[in-house]
């Protein structure tokens, strides 16, 4: 996907479209991404899933806008969501609700309703509470909920700790030890039909073990729970595999979904249905966020680049350390110098990439990789700022598929005391 992304004459083309031109036309900050990266990502997954019962749900919370869900939707995506707001999108752009599932540690009983009146496929389940209030809100509306427990395999994913959700020490899931009896409590439940098993074990996952040993505990649970007198359809394998932002070299999605395929086969339970739920390594390096460099500051320490992004627009450096390539948009030839690119929030945390070497003047275009996953949904206004827009290039057409906010906008809907 990271041929979407070529240098044509010296300037960063998306495909067939300047990042010169498109930051002049558009303004910046201004997230950038490729149709082509998105499908050919995507269509790594269905190639490997081919001719199998085997489904793609692409999380949605990795990137959210309509066109992108709607790029996806086109290609016969399902989708997994994690909120009211998620579904309500999906139908938006296109996407059908018998294809989402519907995962989150908290969904609230309107979520709930809202889910069972659009028909989704499944609600990925996390706890007994939860199971209770989804047999309520079943009930209420004379609906059967179709659930699947989302287990704890208790596997280290060796990634990034807040992106570690298959440990004992998380919140998420029901832990590997309860869940068999979970499981016959949900069968035991009116108003639900357990239709299969899921598990997640985190994010930026760049190993392919971890899967196979949180699968083979999986399908150990499931032939204690069918030993229980309870079917399981599918199996939810989640998300997590990891792109490379540096150096890291994850999987290649079609042989790491080949390979957890013929696991499933190989242990005998090659007649279920698998569904997989990528956010990242289909969205992730399809996009970039384009910034254009503000004032240079020579420190007692560091340099500093300035530049218009900040991160209310990309949130993992702060968050996460997270490391995002930056290259310039047009390089020059002079001699680099090592930078700390920064963004005018009022804050230390606020750094994009940290000791980069760039030779770069005032005005520059940088571009920030891999920023088509978890970077514009994770945005905020914070010091009123608003959000970028986002553009999809298409051959050598853009479309702006997300106008710019403007500041009015983020306080329309604030009001001051009448006295
Ligand atoms: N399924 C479930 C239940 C999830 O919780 C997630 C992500 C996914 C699928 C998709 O995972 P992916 O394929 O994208 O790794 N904000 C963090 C990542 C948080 C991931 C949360 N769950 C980041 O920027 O790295």
């Amino acid at each position: 996907s990271q041929s979407a992304f070529t240098y044509v004459d010296g300037v960063l083309h998306v495909e067939g479209v300047s990042a010169v031109t498109l930051a002049e036309q558009f303004g910046t900050p201004l997230y950038v991404y490729s149709r082509a990266a998105l499908t050919d990502a995507y269509a790594a997954y269905a190639r490997a899933c081919a001719g199998r019962r085997a489904s793609v749900h692409v999380a949605v919370k990795a990137n959210s806008n309509l066109a992108v869900l709607n790029v996806f939707a086109r290609l016969g995506a399902g989708f997994d969501i994690v909120s009211g707001g998620e579904l309500a999108r999906v139908l938006a752009a296109g996407g059908k609700a018998e294809n989402v599932v519907f995962s989150g540690v908290g969904k609230g009983a309107d979520e709930m309703r809202e889910a069972l009146d659009a028909g989704v496929k499944c609600f990925n389940v996390e706890s007994i509470p939860e199971l209770d209030r989804l047999n309520a809100v079943a009930g209420a509306l004379g609906k059967r909920a179709p659930v699947s427990l989302r287990v704890n395999p208790d596997v280290d994913p060796k990634t990034h700790p807040y992106i570690s959700t298959g440990l004992k020490a998380n919140k998420f899931g029901v832990a590997f030890d309860e869940a068999r009896a979970t499981y016959r409590k949900a069968a035991a439940l009116p108003h639900l039909d357990v239709v299969g098993i899921d598990c997640h074990i985190g994010s930026q996952i760049t190993e392919i073990s971890p899967y196979l040993d949180a699968l083979d505990k999986v399908l150990e649970l499931v032939e204690q729970i069918e030993a229980d007198g309870t079917s399981i359809h599918h199996i939810d394998v989640g998300g997590g595999l990891g792109i490379t932002y540096a150096n890291e070299t994850p999987p290649e999605i079609e042989s790491f979904v080949r390979t957890l395929l013929e696991r499933i086969e190989t242990r005998g339970h090659g007649h279920r249905e698998v569904f997989f739920e990528p956010g990242r390594s289909v969205t992730g390096n399809a996009g970039v966020l384009l910034t254009r460099v503000e004032f240079l500051k020579a420190g007692e320490e560091k340099n500093f680049a300035i530049v218009d992004a900040a991160m209310n627009d990309l949130a993992r450096p702060a968050m996460y350390q997270a490391y995002h390539a930056i290259d310039m948009v047009v390089p020059r030839s002079d001699a680099s110098k090592v930078y700390d690119v920064v963004g005018p929030v009022c804050e230390s945390g606020d750094w994009l990439g940290r000791d980069r070497s760039l030779a770069v003047e005032p005005g520059d275009l940088l571009a920030i990789r891999s920023a088509g996953a978890y970077s514009f949904t994770m945005s905020s206004n914070y010091n009123t700022r608003p959000r970028a827009a986002e553009v999809m290039v298409d051959g050598t057409e853009a479309h702006v598929v997300r106008a710019r906010e403007t500041v009015r906008e983020l306080f329309a809907g604030e009001s001051i005391l009448p006295r």
